[in-house]
């Protein structure tokens, strides 16, 4: 593709804000914010008047404007665009979940009580109608995992690879006390709780691993087979005491999530995750091979330790996400974006459009995941059963 990439990015909140400031950290490729859209007038307005970015009151027009859209609009809006942007013949960035189920479109839809089954058989069918619009005309899909593209991660891969590694048992987990986004805890809109918010980030870290082992070693991805898993809701209990550190008061989706997983040559992973825990953000992935043993550390880190005697002194200084105090010893990050893995992930993004090839997280990736948690649905419902995760 010829230089620079005109990038249009949809949505105007928490997401798109990082992906500009790492869309700008990239190098070699040349890239043009080609504007931004949102469905709000002021959270699109603001980002202009923040960022000198041009804003734009549709899609489609930004779409004309564009090479390339970021979606980082709701999940519940992820298939609608980026079919849309696909048709129009761009290429698409997708923040996690890819896709998903977000209910049938009536006031009374409850995702927790729903049936599973039908969530899980529509989220595959809705992966396959955007790999499909790519298909058909050529446009590349860059499923935005930074996970995947997270030094610690990274370095773990080519343990694995260049040790021909087998990986035998992985532990993860990403928790914190609650998202912010508004639209996170409405099923309907997020098309889940911590599970597919959370769990999706270890889960496709995990799922990379096996697929960069197996291909490695034997030319062909490792993939998920079947999946246990169990859901809760505790801040909903009649007995949660509320001390108000945890965000609560989540509409219908689990704020504590677990999946046991299988892989199609024995192997196991189990991740966690929750919006139950304190201390900033948790999220590390352990991983036990028959050769090693790596701890990836992705946040906190201990680069960086800090003893501070009073709050209010550190009020204009970033430490870490999600951190509740900046009171006592905490582990400011360095560079969180870089331990997170986004200006690698975009750099990838950028030079695989500008050079025609796939990103190391792409639509495969993407799709396996979205299998696993749905089919995670469907375990959970049914108490924990092994599921069979769908080719
Ligand atoms: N990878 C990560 O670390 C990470 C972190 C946070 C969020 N996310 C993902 O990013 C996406 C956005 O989350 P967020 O936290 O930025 O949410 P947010 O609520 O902060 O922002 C959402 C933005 O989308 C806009 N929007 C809503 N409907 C739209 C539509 N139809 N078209 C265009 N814009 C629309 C809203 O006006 C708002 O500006 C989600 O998929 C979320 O899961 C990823």
């Amino acid at each position: 593709m010829a230089n620079p990439v005109r990038v249009g990015i949809a949505g105007a909140g928490f997401a798109a804000r990082f992906h500009l400031h790492n869309l700008r950290r990239v190098y070699g490729v040349s890239v043009e914010i080609a504007g931004v859209t949102s469905r709000s007038l002021a959270s699109r307005g603001a980002f202009e008047r923040d960022f000198a970015v041009r804003s734009f009151d549709s899609f489609e027009a930004l779409c004309d404007a564009a090479d390339v859209i970021d979606l980082c609009s709701p999940p519940s809006t992820h298939e609608e665009l980026a079919i849309k942007a696909l048709r129009r013949g761009k290429h698409i960035i997708v923040e996690k979940p890819f896709t998903g189920y977000f209910g049938s479109g009536t006031p009374d839809f409850r995702g927790n009580s729903s049936p599973k089954e039908p969530m899980l058989r529509h989220a595959i069918e809705s992966c396959n109608r955007i790999t499909g619009a790519a298909h058909g005309n050529g446009r590349m899909i860059c499923y935005a995992e930074n996970w995947v593209y997270a030094p610690a991660i990274q370095k773990e891969c080519e343990i694995v690879e260049k040790s021909s590694g087998q990986i035998l048992w992985m532990i993860g987990n990403q928790s914190h006390s609650g998202s912010h986004s508004p639209y996170y805890g409405i099923w309907s809109y997020s098309g889940g709780g911590s599970l597919v918010g959370k769990g999706c980030h270890p889960l496709s870290a995990a799922l990379f691993l096996k697929r960069a082992e197996g291909s490695a070693r034997a030319g062909s991805a490792i993939r998920p087979a079947t999946v246990s898993a169990r859901t809760h809701e505790i801040t909903r209990l009649p007995e949660f005491r509320d001390e108000g550190h945890l965000r609560r008061g989540y509409k219908d989706i689990e704020d504590y999530g677990q999946m046991h997983v299988t892989f199609s040559d024995g192997t196991i992973a189990d991740i966690f995750s929750s919006e139950l825990v304190m201390g900033g953000v948790s999220n590390w992935l352990e991983v036990m091979a028959n050769n090693h043993r790596t701890r990836c550390q992705l946040n906190p880190i201990d680069a960086l330790e800090t003893f501070n005697p009073k709050e209010d002194a550190f009020r204009d200084i970033y430490l870490t996400e999600k951190i509740e105090t900046k009171q006592g010893w905490s582990h400011p990050a360095p560079d969180e974006a870089w331990q997170h893995g986004y200006p690698q992930e975009f750099q990838d993004f950028m030079e695989s459009i500008s050079e025609g090839r796939e990103p190391l997280a792409n639509a495969d990736l993407a799709r396996d995941t979205i299998a696993t948690l749905y089919a995670a649905y469907v375990s959970a419902e049914r108490g924990g059963t092994e599921t069979r995760i769908p080719e």
